[in-house]
């Protein structure tokens, strides 16, 4: 069988996980990104139980230098990426400083 290849952050849970799980049935190999390191483990182990070829990468993607790392382990893995599901986030309950940080690694006060 030909794999497709997804990279897809935020796969722990939420919208990238439940878009993982969707790929991998179709057909496709998925390195999975979460800074959530259990999270992604164990939805490797799922997809592994399914015989989808699947690679855990735990990083906060935050750290935009980490990303060319990460695609090079996905690219080592699997040969190539052909779907790109960028569905890392935090959801806010506001719009205030704390929100703020979250959403995007940085400090703040408040
Ligand atoms: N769920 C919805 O109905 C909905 C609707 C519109 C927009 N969104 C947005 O889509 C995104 C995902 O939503 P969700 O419901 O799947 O959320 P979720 O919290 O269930 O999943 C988000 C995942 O992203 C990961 N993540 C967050 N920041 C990260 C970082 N810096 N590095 C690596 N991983 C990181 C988290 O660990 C988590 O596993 C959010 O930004 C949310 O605001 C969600």
């Amino acid at each position: 069988m030909t794999w497709q290849v997804a990279f897809v952050t935020g796969a722990a849970s939420g919208i990238g996980r439940a878009t993982a799980r969707l790929l991998a049935v179709e057909g496709a190999a998925v390195a999975a990104v979460d800074r959530d390191e259990a999270g992604v483990s164990g939805l490797v182990v799922e997809l592994a139980e399914l015989g989808v070829p699947c690679r855990a990468l735990a990083a906060d993607l935050a750290d935009i230098g980490a990303l060319p790392d990460l695609v090079g382990v996905a690219l080592g893995a699997f040969g190539r990426i052909d779907i790109l599901v960028n569905a890392a986030g935090v959801t806010g309950d506001g719009t205030g400083c704390s929100t703020w940080a979250r959403a995007t690694g940085s400090s703040s006060t408040e």
